[in-house]
């Protein structure tokens, strides 16, 4: 990467063309909001929230070069330029012939499992997105994680603690049986695991064994740039290779993937579906066309195309990657710093702060990350997400308590989140004051989107 100068502080490389308010608001304010909103933030309204960080996905900043394209997009229902473009320049990434555009993830997800999942399959992962698992569950098959030891010990600074168990795989494979796992999965970067990475030692072993079964390998590579950046700075001997040819190795070793553009692709919507497998991608295509859209725009808008062509090419520049991981690993080390225990290293989109160390007097029973969550809203206007008993808690107790600070690319600057630290070293004094909740409704599934609480006094 060339730098005119060599920078201490890794700035922002980019400048501002176009801003957004955003809304200062009073305790009382919030207060009130919270409290209306059952003290569950996804209730919440948007404009009442100051720094958003319920999610990295969709939430992004497009560049000019992004905006030129929605002016270029060709809406035309068949053939149009767009998909064209839009193909080109993922076959150029990933080296896959057939992409099929799609409206986010989990459509990619869906046609995915409806075509290879159903009773009796087994799906190993890393670890599986909610999305991810439900699909597979959706298709009657069972997913299965399979993240290395060091993942659930939040103090363990493996420098790829996304990789999966290579061991714990073969085992699987040989206990139910090969011919029951229709696939293997990747997500890279692990988003459950903490937003950790994947080397490419560990795919490498993975392809081996899925080669020794004969069995495809799939990624899910929502955060493929981001991963590709971490295999730069911490794998022996790739420090000199552009993370373009690290990416692209990445996908080399896969048969296919499933990709939410809302991440990497630099867009607010759109996704696709990658695949080497030509009668695969027939099957896929019906599928498309059954219920996202025909085959040239999947469910988007041409200009939708345009946008993620071109986001796909600039997530790959390293001054982005650099100042994104560089952004999100500041915020992770002056938590420690302060003495709030996060999963260490920090991740690539988010930081994830363990809430039961921050609140040991609150039982997982009583959501102590949810605790986190609504008092960093109250006393910071800040909306953050959490990841434990409420929202995996309905049937058995998670490993861990977790409170997920996820960073929109390209949106906010050093001084907002010198701003959210500000407000948690606040909440760190006074965390022995912090309450724990119960919940007075809750639906069916998914219980975290729309549970009703309140605080136990
Ligand atoms: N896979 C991973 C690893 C994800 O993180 C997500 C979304 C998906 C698949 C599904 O993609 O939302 O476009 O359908 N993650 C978001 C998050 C929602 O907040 O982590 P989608």
């Amino acid at each position: 990467m060339a730098l005119p100068w060599r920078m201490r502080t890794i700035i922002e490389p980019f400048r501002i063309k176009s801003v957004e308010p955003i809304h200062m608001t009073t305790r009382e304010h919030r207060e009130e909001a919270l409290r209306k909103a059952h003290f569950n933030l996804f209730l919440l309204k948007a404009h009442d929230v100051l720094i958003d960080l319920l999610t990295d996905s969709g939430t992004g900043a497009m560049s000019s070069e992004q905006w030129a394209g929605v002016m270029r997009g060709d809406e035309s229902y068949a053939g149009a330029d767009s998909f064209f473009h839009f193909e080109r320049c993922l076959q150029e990434i990933t080296g896959f012939e057939h992409i099929l555009p799609t409206h986010q993830g989990r459509a990619s997800e869906r046609i995915l499992f409806e075509l290879v999942g159903g009773p009796g399959k087994v799906v190993p992962n890393n670890t599986h997105f909610d999305t991810t698992l439900a699909n597979v569950e959706h298709s009657g098959a069972r997913a299965v994680n399979l993240p290395i030891e060091q993942a659930s010990d939040p103090k363990n600074r493996h420098p790829f603690k996304g990789n999966m168990d290579v061991r714990a795989l073969e085992a699987l494979i040989d206990e139910v049986g090969v011919e029951r796992i229709p696939l293997v999965m990747v997500t890279v970067t692990n988003n459950s695991g903490g937003g950790q990475p994947v080397s490419l030692e560990n795919l490498r072993a993975v392809r081996a064994v899925c080669d020794r079964h004969g069995l495809p390998l799939f990624l899910d590579a929502c955060r493929f740039a981001e991963n590709a950046w971490f295999i730069k700075q911490r794998e022996a001997g790739q420090q000199e290779r552009p993370v373009r040819q690290i990416a692209r190795e990445m996908f080399d070793l896969a048969d296919g993937a499933t990709i939410s553009a809302k991440k990497d692709g630099l867009v607010n919507i759109g996704g696709v579906l990658l695949m080497r497998d030509e009668a695969l991608f027939r099957r896929a295509t019906s599928l498309l066309i059954l219920t996202e859209g025909y085959v040239t725009y999947g469910g988007l808008a041409g200009r939708d195309l345009e946008a993620m062509a071109q986001g796909f090419r600039e997530v790959l520049r390293e001054d982005y990657l650099a100042y994104r991981i560089r952004s999100t690993e500041y915020l992770g080390e002056r938590l420690l710093s302060m003495g709030v225990q996060i999963i260490e290293p920090p991740g690539g989109h988010a930081v994830y702060v363990d809430a039961q160390a921050f609140c040991p007097h609150i039982p997982a029973e009583q959501f102590p990350g949810q605790a986190v969550v609504c008092e960093l809203y109250r006393a910071g206007g800040i909306r953050a997400c959490e990841i434990g008993s409420v929202m995996f808690g309905r049937h058995s107790r998670p490993k861990m308590e977790l409170v997920r600070l996820a960073i929109p690319r390209r949106v906010y600057t050093q001084s907002h989140i010198d701003y959210v630290l500000e407000v948690f070293e606040d909440l760190h004094k006074k965390r022995d004051d912090l309450r724990g909740l119960r919940i007075v409704e809750e639906p069916e599934a998914l219980r975290h989107f729309t549970a009703k609480f309140e605080e136990i006094v």
